[in-house]
């Protein structure tokens, strides 16, 4: 496998992840965030798994760790989270022991396309992480090896309207790295590492509903008016790129 075009740790940690830019990120999504819809789509797609309590769940690109706080406290599930970042980790591994989940939940330092496990979980659930892998057909059969039979994996993930993009949404995608998919080929690509029961729903309009909050969120923010504003503005763009179709969310489930 070529690995040249996946992002690195050095990447991630000193630009879209830089300690200050999570920081800010976590105003806009709420504590322990960093994903559309903050807690309350968490709890919702966690919901939708249906999981018995200490069935393990590996959280892929755990971030800040909000899911897995969730899935430990509110679902009774152990986790195991994985991040790239180091950044993002060390963040985290303060809010665990503040949380007291030690107990349930462990966060560590990783890439999701080295993971070394086989048949260890009953569910993978990840949000919006998959955007930064290149290869998508390594990162499924990685992860269908991970789960045991009959296991479950449930994400969302930034998608993309079919090319050709406007200029200003193939310029962002480039800048920042990302790797993205339609829903459609995003399920394709599922389906041929071999899970089965692969669901792909294209939820755009969620989406627009979550930045339209956001940005009201932001205004009010105590935020310094130079940082609001440009956070706002990034914002903005995301929602006009979001209406014009470029750019799309997805959320997708599947079983092994
Ligand atoms: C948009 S953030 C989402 C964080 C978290 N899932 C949440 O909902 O708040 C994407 C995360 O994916 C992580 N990530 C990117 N590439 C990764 C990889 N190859 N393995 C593990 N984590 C990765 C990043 O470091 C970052 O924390």
């Amino acid at each position: 496998m070529s690995n040249a075009s996946e992002v690195t740790q050095d990447f991630l940690d000193s630009a879209q992840y830089r300690t200050e830019s999570i920081l800010l990120y976590e105003n806009v999504y709420g504590e322990d965030f960093v994903s559309p819809g903050g807690r309350g789509m968490a709890r919702e797609l966690i919901g939708r798994m249906h999981l018995p309590a200490e069935s393990r769940v590996l959280d892929v690109g755990c971030g800040l760790g909000g899911s897995a706080f969730v899935m430990a406290r509110e679902f009774d599930l152990r986790v195991d989270g994985i991040d790239l970042s180091k950044n993002m980790l060390e963040i985290a591994n303060r809010k665990l022991e503040a949380h007291g989940l030690a107990e349930k939940v462990n966060l560590e330092w990783g890439d999701c396309l080295e993971l070394d496990c086989d048949n260890c979980y009953e569910a993978i659930y990840s949000r919006d992480v998959f955007l930064h892998i290149h290869d998508k057909k390594r990162l499924f059969s990685v992860l269908l090896g991970a789960l045991r039979p009959g296991g479950q994996l449930l994400f969302t993930d930034y998608c993309c309207g079919p090319e050709p993009w406007a200029d200003d949404f193939t310029q962002y995608v480039s800048d920042r790295g990302y790797d993205l998919h339609t829903p459609e080929k995003y399920r394709e690509l599922i389906a041929d590492a071999g899970f089965t029961k692969v669901i792909a729903e294209d939820i755009s309009k969620r989406f627009i509903e979550i930045l339209r909050v956001d940005l009201e969120r932001i205004a009010g923010s105590g935020l310094e008016p130079p940082v609001r504003d440009k956070l706002a503005q990034s914002w903005q763009q995301k929602l006009e790129r979001s209406l014009g179709g470029d750019h799309r969310w997805g959320l997708f489930s599947a079983r092994k």
